[in-house]
Parts: structure tokens; sequence; C-alpha cells
């Protein structure tokens, strides 16, 4: 059955299309790296799924409604009743985006040496982890790193893995403990209903508070609706609420499931821990009714909040993801297994297999698909996630993928059909494609400004 668009187009912004040549010339000029295009010379753009969305006309015009004071202005409170009704939580702070929230909650609850267990970290949980001194270490189960295996629940955490950790390490050196819904990093695969119940009981039998990266909570709660046993029948806002109630606190970034094109927010259950972060928040981000936004943005995210926890919405969405899977799959072109909740993650290693991870052959296939057809996807293999040693040899990322990060309300079907048939086509002239080698990378967070040259 087909699931329309559960809404119908009121403006539109066109769209330039240059020729092969001027992307060509273009790219080359900007070290292979699609962070450094212009938005106007890129045709569809599926390089995130943050900040990306298209607002509802309800979102627009609350924000035109909305007052504008430093403190205690109206926005304030219908952003505090959705997060209530949302997500049961009474206490939360706004930041100016998900990056912020961590940058606030790991300064608070961090000190040098100590770990951090996550499903996957995303590449910013990452660099906020070790800037703040820690080690933040990935314990998903085995299966995320194969690409190939249907598993419904791949986002996760090795439980195993995890006890193993809290018996050698106990709680002195783990001050939180994380899980990512949906796991970005390794394509937006969903954790299940019965694992963060699990995460949660054994953080608290150690004294640990458990936290969500809560970015794209509406798909998670949409996949535990339609694969988990015993939640077909539940609502999306009873399934998120119940997520949530087993954390002690969680960061978010309002660029993803909260529908607008800035903000973030950490929520925390406890007094103490809590009123920290607001002393920290306050000299980094602003004061609490305002929190690193305008008072309007407030008001998008109220909005939004609502929006996307709408079953109809949510069909929408991972309709779309499944769509361009589907017609991906029948093209030969190799993805992770099953598409994930926002975005739909190409297996470079597959696709490229002549290339090895040390010559990025992510990094590779999404620059020749912006040179073959103005399409912008994203490197999230080696460049954003391998290591490099002390002689500055690279150690490869587990996997090298091409996220094709769908944006929320943004392109229809043809959009996608479109980017189908680009890929398809690059993948029937795959042998053409060369290796890179990276002539800059900065020390963190690699994939925002290295440069590369192809081999
Ligand atoms: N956590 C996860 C799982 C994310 O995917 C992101 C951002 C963040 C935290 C940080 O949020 O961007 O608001 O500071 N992911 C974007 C992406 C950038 O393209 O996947 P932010």
């Amino acid at each position: 059955m087909t699931t329309p668009e559960p809404f119908k187009i009121k403006m539109v912004e066109h769209l330039n299309i240059l020729s092969r040549a001027e992307r060509k010339r273009i790219l080359e000029e900007r070290g292979y790296n699609v962070f450094k295009l212009k938005a106007d010379e890129v045709y569809i753009d599926l390089l995130t799924d943050s900040g990306t969305s298209a607002m509802s006309d309800e979102q627009w015009g609350a924000m035109l409604t909305a007052q504008q004071s430093y403190a205690g202005g109206d926005s304030y409170y219908l952003l505090e009743k959705a997060v209530s009704d949302i997500f049961g939580f009474t206490k939360f702070i706004t930041v100016h985006q998900g990056r912020a929230a961590e940058n606030v909650l790991f300064s608070v609850m961090l000190s040098d040496g100590d770990i951090v267990p996550n499903n996957m970290h995303f590449d910013t949980t990452k660099a906020n982890v070790k800037h703040k001194g820690g080690t933040p270490l990935d314990l998903v189960i085995d299966d995320a790193y194969d690409p190939g295996t249907h598993v419904d629940f791949k986002g996760n955490m090795d439980l195993e893995k995890l006890q193993r950790l809290l018996d050698e390490e106990g709680r002195d050196r783990i001050p939180l403990i994380m899980l990512t819904v949906t796991n970005n990093t390794a394509g937006g695969q969903p954790v299940s209903m019965e694992n963060i119940k699990a995460v949660s009981s054994m953080a608290s039998e150690h004294g640990i508070p458990f936290f969500l990266d809560a970015c794209r909570f509406a798909e998670n709660a949409y996949f535990i609706k339609t694969r988990e046993k015993g939640y077909s029948d539940k609502d999306i806002r009873e399934i998120i609420r119940e997520m949530l109630s087993y954390a002690d606190g969680f960061t978010f970034s309002a660029k993803k499931d909260g529908l607008t094109n800035s903000g973030g927010m950490i929520g925390v259950k406890d007094d103490e821990l809590f009123n920290r972060c607001i002393d920290l928040a306050i000299i980094i981000e602003g004061f609490p009714t305002y929190g690193g936004l305008a008072c309007r943005d407030l008001a998008a995210i109220a909005k939004g909040l609502y929006e996307s926890t709408k079953l109809e919405y949510l069909e929408y969405r991972a309709g779309q993801v499944k769509y361009l899977a589907d017609l991906l799959k029948e093209g030969g072109v190799p993805i992770v297994e099953p598409p994930g909740g926002h975005a739909v993650f190409v297996d470079a290693r597959r696709f490229l297999p002549d290339i090895p991870p040390v010559q990025f052959p992510a990094q590779a296939l999404t620059a020749q698909l912006y040179i073959e057809s103005g399409i912008r996807g994203v490197e999230l293999g080696t460049c954003a996630f391998g290591e490099t040693d002390g002689e500055g040899n690279i150690i490869p990322a587990p996997f090298d993928n091409m996220r094709l990060a769908i944006p929320r309300r943004v392109y229809t079907l043809n959009h996608l059909k479109y980017v189908a048939e680009q890929l398809i086509s690059l993948y029937d002239k795959r042998d053409e494609i060369r290796g890179m080698e990276r002539t800059y990378s900065p020390e963190l967070l690699g994939h925002f400004m290295s440069e590369f040259r192809p081999i």
C-alpha cells in the first residue's frame, strides 16, 4: 500500500543544476570534500537530515507570534508542555544544537580518564567525549558491523560487552552509559525497547546514570511499534514515553526529529545534575528560557515534537527511506540492510571492492556521485571514524559507507527515483572510480575539513 505525504506543498525552493564539467572543476578546487560545496552547487542534497527539515505552516506561524524576551517568553512554556507530553520530562535545558548538549553534559559529568560506553557514538559525541579527556567505547552488537545481515534491532547494545566492561571498571571510571536511538553511525538502526530496558537496569544496578542520545527518538519508536513484539497496538507517543522512562536523562538535537532547523536539548531527572548543567549552560549557551536560541525557535521545536510523533508522518518517512533502498537493491547496489530510519547507507566496500579502506572508498564514491549527478551524500567511514597511529598510518573504520540522508518533508519520490537511477548508473561503471589519498586532516572530526586527491 502507498503511504502518501501527510501534507501538501505550499512553498518551493528552486534547484540549480550545474554541468558535469562545472561540478568536476568545483569539487577538485574544494579538495574532493563535499562539505566545502555551496548549496547552490548541489542538485539533490542528501548530505544530512539535520537542520534540513521543511517546517510546517503551524511551526512558522508559532515562530511569528512567539514573544521575544530574555526571560520567560511564552514559547518556553509551549516547549515545556511539549517536552512533558512527548518525553515525560519536566526538567530540560535548551541549547543551540545537539553537540552543545553533549558539551554541557560531558563538561559537568566527565573527568580525565573516564570511559563512556554507548552502542555507537556519532562523530560529534565521540569528539565531545575525547575533548573532555574521556574515552568513547562503542559496544554495539556485532551484527551492526555486517552490512548484509537482516536484524530488526541492529542498533542494540551488546549486553555481554557492557557487562564485561562494568565488571572490569565498576562505576568509578564510568560516569554515564549512553544509547543512541537510532544508531546513526551504522545505518540509522533502531534499538529495541527490551534492550533500552536491559541497559537501564544494568546501569542502575551499578549506580551509573543512563542517558539516551535521542536525536531520532521518533523514528526509533516507529521501528519498535512495527517490529517489536507487544508494541504494534501501542500509540507512538506511549512508546516514546516508555523509552524515555528508563533513562535518567537525554541529549537531543531538535534538528532531526524536532523537525526544526536549529536547536537542541538536555533532559535530566536528577535535581543536582540539572542545576550543575544549568549553571554551565548559562555561561556558554544562555538563560534557561531561551538557551542558545531565539525564543521563536523554541516554539518551532514545540510544534515539531508533536508533528514528528504522528504515526502517519512516521509511516511516510519510513516509506521514503524504504522506497529509495528498494530501488537501489533492485539495481544491484549494495546497501546496509535493513534500511534505517533517516537514510540509506551504501556499502562502499562492496560497491568498490578493489579500493582498500585506506584509500577511502566511500569518499571516492561520494565525490564521483556528485560529479556525475549533482547529488551530495556523505562519507561515514574511514575519514569520519578512522584513526591514525603514532606514525601517521591510517587505521580504517570498521565500515566504509556513503550515507544518503533524506531531509524530512523536503524531497518527492521523483527526486529519490533520480537518485536511485544515477547511483545505479554509476554502479554499472564503478570500475572507473579511483581511490583517494588524504592530503589534509584535522585532529578531531576528520570528515568536515579533510582534503583529498584521486590516486
Ligand atoms: N547525536 C547524533 C546521533 C547525531 O546524529 C548528531 C548529528 C548529533 C548527536 C549532534 O547533533 O548536529 O545538532 O550538533 N548528526 C548530524 C548528521 C550532523 O548529519 O548525522 P547536532
